[in-house]
């Protein structure tokens, strides 16, 4: 069979929704970053409504790819289990579901820090990283990724460890706190060392990536931080979602290479317990 070479990416976060068409074999995008703003209050139906218009306009470049969402929740058996930064109607939703019914489209739907983790381990600063990779993204919340040898343990949700007397970390130290506190660069990075040394303690990893939108400004911060693990921003700045998802939904499909994606999706389809943790 003829691998796929090109699918489309959408990645919906709490701010905003983009998507875009992507070369799978570069990593590149081939079409305009297409972006609107997150509906107010992020409700699913308004949701599926902006994905529709995005998705509507990149099919116009190419009908037949295959689509990855990318969503900021818990994601098993394609059913949305946590809404830490949207709407509640999210927990426990047949969300895969409501989005092919209302696209009409199958997609592959998957953790947006898990997307952007695995498009850094395929195109960006994780490939080649024989060892443990963590992955995070300091946006609206702390989303992360655990990469072992390119193999994607899906689900990690440590923005939400707690430290200290810090309850619920991504409450402390997200880009979001940051901007609304008006943070300094080297208030922000006191309260990322405690994030990443801890990390760093739990799981000694061999690489630690540091994406959302705010990678951009890496030179500002991660030089504060004094840590034993390499640490570096994202190649793929604010892209790794939408290529992730665009890569983990031709590897659904089942045409190309074994990568090892395969165990995520395969892990994300399995029918789950729905739980409204
Ligand atoms: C969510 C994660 C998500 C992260 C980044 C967290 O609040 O629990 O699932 O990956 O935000 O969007």
């Amino acid at each position: 069979m003829t691998p796929v070479a090109q699918a489309i990416g959408i990645d919906i976060g709490g701010t905003g929704i983009k998507g875009g068409l992507v070369d799978l074999d570069t990593g590149q995008l081939i079409s305009d970053r297409v972006k609107r703003p997150t509906p107010d209050g992020g409700e699913p139906d308004d949701v599926v409504a902006v994905v529709k218009t995005i998705l509507a306009e990149l099919s116009q470049a190419e009908d037949t790819a295959p689509v990855g969402v990318c969503f900021p929740a818990v994601v098993r058996g394609g059913r949305t289990m946590s809404a830490a930064n949207v709407s509640k109607k999210w927990i426990g939703l047949a969300a895969e579901q409501l989005f092919e019914k209302s696209l009409g489209h199958d997609i592959t739907f998957v953790n947006d820090a898990d997307a952007a983790g695995y498009a850094e381990s395929e195109y960006g600063a994780a490939k080649g990283v024989d060892g443990l990779v963590i992955m995070t993204t300091l946006g609206t919340g702390i989303g992360s990724a655990i990469i072992y040898r390119n193999l994607l343990v899906p689900n990690a949700e440590l923005g939400h460890i707690d430290i200290g007397p810090h309850r619920d970390y991504e409450k402390y130290a997200s880009n979001l706190v940051r901007e609304k506190k008006e943070l300094s660069w080297k208030h922000w990075a006191a309260r990322l060392q405690t994030y990443y040394e801890t990390l760093e303690r739990l799981f000694s990893p061999d690489l630690i990536i540091v994406g959302g939108g705010v990678s951009k400004n890496a030179d500002d911060f991660l030089p504060l931080l004094k840590l034993d693990t390499p640490i570096v921003a994202a190649a793929l700045r604010n892209n790794a979602g939408i290529l992730g998802a665009a890569s983990l939904a031709a590897h659904g499909s089942g045409d190309r290479p074994s990568t090892g994606a395969e165990h995520l999706v395969r892990a994300t389809n399995e029918t789950a317990p729905v739980t409204t943790a």
